[in-house]
């Protein structure tokens, strides 16, 4: 008998319910928002994962479904922020639309090894706001993002929230970081190890036990941030205390991903457990619009894991799995049943 690869699932009858609630609260809030659909294909260029993620990140070296016809090699597509930006390009959204805030919700692939939380095929509901580089956006994004959790009914998570400045400041905190590693470089894990030359900011995210030891000996503060990005960052900080969401600043958060730069962010909930904490994460990419050939502007997304919010959301899965009453009609004899059937 044939059994479903590893890491994918099979949405049941019985869950179905779940996922159309979640979708269905999701279109509501995105469009509150003023956000529109969009939908990309499953499959692009491997290269444009490649160009945007950048070539030294975990997802691109090691985790992505390729596909080879001929002389193209195609990526199922490990996440959406890409997709959504060579879309905004090749439909010259930045021509008719300018700024513009897009949502999306369905598959993403990642040849990870599966556990609890950590599937191959998994969904994202994300969203994708084009064409702004002012601070009140990542506002937005955020409290968005915790409008879509109240409407989801969980609770108990947090949001970790940090500035990793722009290219030059990115390139200080590496710089920083190399210095205060390389003494304690013996210590760190073989894939650390790797990291230190391929992506020194990656050494943050490792959840070995020796290395986060490591890490948190070391002092890293904000003092990368270049004048301008500060103030950006300040910016973004007095907004959630004005609209009351709270937050905690770590310097640590730095992301995977080469296209973020300045905000960061990530909704953690203790009920995924320690390796693989974030329901949602997301953050600023002010570069990556310009890198894929198009004109320099801002940008900023996030995208929520299905599968992490019903994992932290127990009692949405209940409430949705009682189902809608239904009505049973019974009858009685030939004639019956032909009235029945009407
Ligand atoms: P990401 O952190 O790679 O960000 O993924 C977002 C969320 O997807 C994670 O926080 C997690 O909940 C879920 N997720 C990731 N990998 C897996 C997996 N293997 N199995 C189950 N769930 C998973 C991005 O993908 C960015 N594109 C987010 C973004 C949008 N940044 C800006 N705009």
């Amino acid at each position: 008998m044939f059994k479903r690869v590893p890491g994918t699932r099979d949405i049941l009858p019985d869950q179905a319910p779940v996922w159309q609630h979640i979708e269905g609260v999701s279109r509501r809030i995105f469009s509150l928002h003023n956000y529109l659909e969009i939908r990309p294909p499953l499959i692009e260029e491997a290269t444009l994962f490649a160009r945007s993620l950048g070539e030294g990140a975990e997802i691109v070296r090691k985790q992505m479904f390729e596909i080879r016809r001929d002389q193209d090699i195609y990526a199922l597509r490990p996440e959406g922020t890409a997709s959504v930006v060579r879309a905004y390009l090749e439909n010259n959204l930045d021509k008719t639309l300018g700024f513009v805030k897009l949502y999306y919700a369905g598959p993403m692939f990642r040849a990870e090894r599966p556990q609890k939380g950590r599937l191959r095929q998994f969904h994202h509901i994300g969203c994708e706001a084009i064409g702004s580089y002012g601070p009140e956006i990542d506002i937005e994004v955020i409290c968005l993002a915790q409008a879509l959790l109240a409407a989801y009914g969980i609770q108990g998570y947090t949001i970790a929230l940090n500035s990793l400045g722009c290219a030059a400041d990115k390139k200080a905190l590496n710089s920083l970081l190399k210095e205060r590693l390389q003494g304690p470089l013996s210590g760190l894990c073989e894939d650390c190890r790797d990291r230190f030359d391929r992506n020194v900011l990656r050494i943050l995210d490792c959840k070995q036990e020796g290395c986060r030891r490591i890490v948190d000996g070391i002092n890293i503060g904000h003092d990368h941030l270049c004048q301008e990005c500060a103030r950006h960052f300040e910016t973004v900080k007095h907004g959630l205390d004005a609209l009351g969401i709270a937050y905690e600043v770590m310097p640590r958060l730095v992301r995977g991903l080469d296209y973020y730069n300045r905000t960061v962010f990530e909704f953690k909930h203790p009920e995924l457990g320690p390796q693989q904490d974030a329901l949602g994460a997301g953050g600023r990419y002010d570069g990556l619009v310009k890198e894929l050939g198009g004109p320099e502007t801002g940008a900023i997304g996030f995208a929520f894991g299905v599968e992490r919010l019903l994992l932290a959301g127990k009692s949405l899965v209940d409430d949705q799995a009682a189902g809608l009453p239904l009505v049973y009609l019974i009858t009685l004899g030939d004639k019956a049943l032909q009235e029945g059937m009407k």
